[in-house]
């Protein structure tokens, strides 16, 4: 392993152990205060989206990001296979597709048995709340057998307008504000953000 690969791989275990800042451990046992918070639904959500991990159609303008992360328990370390995750977004000029559940940069799918899911996507752009631009942010829903669904945002560390964003800037959101990594030394960009549901 060369010396740039090695400091890339270093940086990235170190982000790998602190998925959730507020686990603590007694005993044997995790003491869960890790859930994901809540955010508003918006007005854009549509039912049933295709099923697919690779959001980038043909042509589509953008910046590519791989987002991925890992559906957990209430306990923070429970992995959830078969959870149900629903994404929708804007596009790079801030626009949704609402011309049904077929439309672009709208998708679900099932996590696997390591909990784990991942999708392919270009990083949203931004859109006005009145006189205030949205930060840039991904709806997330997500549901599992004996957990309570999930209705979230995911947004970007260095955001400008999540200062003055009324959802954004709460502090319940500040595990929901990712950075964007560069993964590899290809200059391919990452977003890890794992989810714990709480029980029913
Ligand atoms: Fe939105």
């Amino acid at each position: 392993m060369n010396r740039k690969k090695f400091l890339v791989n270093s940086a990235l275990s170190v982000l790998a152990v602190s998925a959730f800042a507020n686990v603590k451990q007694d005993g044997n046992i995790f003491k869960a205060d890790c859930a994901t918070t809540n955010d508003i639904l918006g007005p854009f959500y549509i039912p049933d989206a295709p099923v697919k991990n690779d959001l980038i159609a043909e042509g589509m303008d953008g910046t590519p990001v791989l987002v991925k992360g890992k559906i957990f328990g209430n306990d923070c370390s429970t992995v959830l296979k078969n959870a149900l995750v629903e994404i929708w977004q804007c596009n790079h000029k801030g626009e949704y597709d609402n011309s049904g559940s077929n439309g672009v940069l709208r998708a679900r799918w099932y996590t696997d048995d390591e909990g784990s899911y991942s999708f392919k996507t270009i990083l949203p752009g931004k859109y006005l709340n009145g006189q205030k631009y949205r930060p840039a942010h991904i709806h997330f829903r997500v549901s599992a057998d004996q957990h309570q669904e999930l209705i979230s945002q995911l947004y970007f560390q260095g955001d400008p307008h999540i200062e003055e964003d009324p959802w954004a800037s709460k502090k319940e959101a500040v595990e929901r504000i990712r950075p964007i990594i560069l993964e590899d030394i290809s200059g391919n960009l990452v977003v890890n953000f794992d989810i714990a549901l709480k029980n029913v």
